[in-house]
């Protein structure tokens, strides 16, 4: 039988990337986000389970562990879903979009994942294994201007999956983090800036560097699923070679020089 997976905020970027690549390797997709066309359309490409969830609705996650245990249960968590919205000063930030932020990046991580440990566990029960991986950022290993609640957040969403580690010791369920720097993704930015594309396009954080793509990001998710089960990859931190450090990226060509 097939190892089946649940990818939240599978509906574009990285989460849909990643259900391309689980799909690819041969495992059942549960695919997650809130807009059902685009859901839609990724079943029909993939052939994943869509399933319509705002995984900052419990009612809506409980629903979801539902519908994962009657269709056939999973074995592995990818939780993706989330974002960023401005690039204002602590001062300056608006309460409200730092509630949406850690809805979304912190509590819904934990939602989902509290909701569907019993099934993951039955997973286990019946294959050996469980995983989980959460997805963060470079934003919360590191701090940089006019970011807080997005650094808060994802530094928030890391901590989180420590101490989910510590508690499931003992168990099958292996507990992993991804953290990349820039992806080069067709919404991110844009939602950071509340759908503005001209504020987005002014940013130009994309221009004139070779940011990682989707795809590099779900190529190197899926490979800790694909390790032997007892192989833990507790941290991944993975950056485009132009970006040394969060703060530091290189524009231009990557050139080697004369020594
Ligand atoms: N792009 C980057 O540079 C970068 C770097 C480091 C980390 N990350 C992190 O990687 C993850 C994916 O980023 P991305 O670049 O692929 O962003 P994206 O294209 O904006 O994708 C975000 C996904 O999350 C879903 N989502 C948002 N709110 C949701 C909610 N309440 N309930 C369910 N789904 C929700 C969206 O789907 P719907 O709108 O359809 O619900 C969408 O599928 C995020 O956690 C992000 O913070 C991104």
């Amino acid at each position: 039988m097939a190892q089946r997976v649940v990818v939240t905020g599978a509906s574009s970027g990285i989460g849909a990337a990643t259900v391309r690549r689980f799909t690819e390797i041969g495992w059942d997709t549960v695919a997650v986000a809130r807009r059902e066309d685009r859901l839609q359309q990724l079943a029909q490409e993939t052939g994943c389970l869509p399933v319509v969830c705002d995984i900052t609705d419990e009612a809506q996650v409980a629903q979801l562990a539902e519908t994962v245990r009657e269709t056939g249960g999973a074995t592995g968590l990818v939780n993706n879903a989330g974002g960023a919205i401005g690039l204002d000063r602590v001062e300056d930030a608006s309460n409200d979009e730092w509630r949406r932020m850690f809805e979304v990046n912190v509590i819904g991580l934990r939602s989902v994942t509290a909701a569907l440990l019993p099934v993951l566990r039955e997973g286990a029960t019946r294959d050996g294994w469980a995983s989980i991986l959460n997805l963060t950022s470079t934003a919360g290993h590191g701090v940089y201007k006019h970011g807080g609640g997005y650094i808060a957040a994802k530094s928030a969403a890391h901590a989180v999956t420590e101490v989910l580690r510590l508690e499931l010791a003992g168990e099958p369920i292996r507990v992993m983090e991804l953290a990349p720097g820039l992806v080069h993704t067709e919404e991110f930015t844009l939602n950071r800036m509340r759908g503005d594309v001209d504020a987005a396009a002014r940013l130009g954080i994309y221009d004139d560097v070779e940011p990682l793509t989707p795809e590099d990001v779900a190529r190197v998710l899926v490979g800790t699923f694909e390790q032997p089960p007892h192989v833990n990859q507790d941290l991944i931190i993975l950056r485009p070679v132009a970006q040394s450090s969060h703060v530091d990226t290189h524009k231009g060509p990557l050139v080697p020089r004369e020594s």
